[in-house]
């Protein structure tokens, strides 16, 4: 049975097609991959080439764009030479069969397995925009691997925030009441009332317009399942590295790190966080070990069928937001850390009136002190006002308590043999949270 083989000799000998690979997790696909799959034999990565950088990444060019990221500081070291493994092809997913010719996909045709991680992640986008991303991106990913001749597997990368907190998600994919093409395709022509009425109703239900393109993406994906072997999987807060590439490291812009960074670095007194609820975090190593090991699974055992993974602690071994906030806490008060800009240690509220409230009076009181005749006060109660709407977004996230059925993620580490389980470990149950939240912290100034 190919499954005994393990993942590493799954990946020997194939090759494999890529997107979102310049981004957070897509580098640590790449170094896992070249580190832990040695034996792979060509990864074809997507790229979106922008004006300026149009030279430097040339089609198939192996040495040049994402390679220079710290994520690949050993590899280059060490196995220079895995790096000519990695395939650049320009293009864009918003665009038919990702705007690549016919000599690109007649050199994609032997691919087996597809790794779609591209995405738009920021949750204030407005709808036509982030379904154009999300949704008809993903179609075209799809398309293009529709045009291999022997896919074993086809990794979508969503979310675990795809649907609204008050029940438990399981590890299904929820069905819309309007397709998804369908959805996307009307959106773009939408007049704005239209448009901001429709907001209005998606946002009663979903936490924002990104969770909402997500969740109808994955509803695409599964309308495949007849015809391509697909799996969904679905990660938490991707924070930073609990192992790998390095411990603590983080290189992401998403909305969640960067307000994280700013609730590390004291932009906010009192915190609108309900400090006993739990947060849905995974570290980016063991969102990538679990996109991998879920290819292999939907790959090697050919009865694995359409599975969902929700990539996310365990119920034994749960993080709250106060654990989260005070360990960042004493982590950038400890030493002379260039973050921090607390004046106490963090109060919390779950009243937005009260932060907001406490917030404002806290910054009046230090900005009088600071400089009794300051003319800038307007100008940095705006910027006040920025940081309050900020926090208002993560409401969804930081007030609410979510909760995951997590059956198929223990599974998956149950069918990985020994080795694999070290590898590719995707236990939650070991993460000792204290010490993740401390390096992320510590990354963050370090990175
Ligand atoms: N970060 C998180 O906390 C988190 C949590 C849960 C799930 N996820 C999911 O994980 C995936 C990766 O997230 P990430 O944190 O790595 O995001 P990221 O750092 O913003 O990377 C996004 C990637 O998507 C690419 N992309 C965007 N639009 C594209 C287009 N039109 N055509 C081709 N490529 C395009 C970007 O390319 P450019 O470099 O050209 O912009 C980049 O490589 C996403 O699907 C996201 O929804 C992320």
């Amino acid at each position: 049975m190919e499954f005994e083989k393990g993942i590493s000799d799954f990946y020997a000998g194939r090759s494999i097609f890529i997107t979102g690979a310049t981004g957070f997790v897509g580098k640590c696909i790449l170094n896992k991959l070249l580190t832990s799959c040695s034996e792979i034999v060509r990864i074809y990565a997507l790229v979106r080439v922008k004006p300026d950088s149009m030279d430097e990444i040339q089609q198939g060019n192996t040495q040049s764009g994402i390679v220079d990221s710290k994520v690949f500081e050993l590899i280059l070291k060490d196995r220079p030479d895995l790096l000519d493994k990695i395939c650049y092809l320009k293009g864009d997913m918003t665009l038919p069969n990702c705007g690549f010719d016919k000599a690109i996909m007649e050199l994609i045709r032997d691919v087996e397995i597809v790794i779609h991680c591209a995405g738009a992640i920021y949750f204030n986008m407005n709808l036509p925009q982030v379904m154009k991303i999300n949704v008809g991106g993903t179609y075209n990913v799809l398309t293009v691997a529709m045009s291999m001749r022997n896919v074993k597997a086809f990794v979508y990368v969503s979310t675990a925030f795809c649907m609204h907190h008050d029940t438990p998600l399981e590890e299904k994919v929820y069905e819309t009441n309007i397709g998804p093409l369908e959805a996307w395709k009307s959106f773009q022509n939408m007049s704005q009332e239209c448009l901001q009425s429709l907001t209005k109703t998606i946002l009663e239900e979903k936490p924002n317009s990104y969770s909402y393109s997500k969740y109808m993406a994955e509803n695409l994906v599964e309308s495949f399942k007849d015809q391509i072997p697909v799996c969904v999987v679905r990660p938490g807060a991707i924070l930073g590295a609990y192992k790998e590439p390095f411990l603590g490291w983080s290189n992401t812009s998403s909305s969640i790190s960067r307000y994280y960074h700013m609730l590390f670095s004291g932009y906010y007194q009192t915190l609108l966080i309900n400090q006993n609820g739990t947060f849905a975090v995974t570290p980016v190593d063991y969102a990538v070990n679990t996109i991998l090991a879920a290819a292999w699974r939907r790959g090697a055992f050919s009865d694995s069928g359409f599975v969902v993974y929700n990539c996310v602690p365990t119920a034994e071994n749960l993080v709250l937001h106060g654990q989260i906030i005070n360990w960042g806490y004493e982590s950038v008060t400890k030493g002379s850390n260039p973050l921090v800009r607390y004046i106490f240690s963090p109060g919390y509220s779950t009243s937005n009136y009260i932060f907001r409230l406490k917030n404002r009076l806290c910054f009046e009181v230090c900005s009088l002190l600071k400089d009794p005749w300051s003319r800038n006060r307007k100008h940095s109660l705006e910027n006040q006002l920025k940081k309050f709407k900020i926090a208002e977004t993560f409401m969804p996230f930081s007030l609410n308590e979510w909760n995951f059925i997590t059956t198929n993620m223990k599974q998956l580490h149950q069918e990985m043999n020994p080795e694999d389980q070290k590898i590719f470990y995707i236990d939650f149950g070991q993460i000792n949270w204290e010490c993740f939240v401390k390096s992320f912290v510590d990354g963050l100034s370090l990175y």
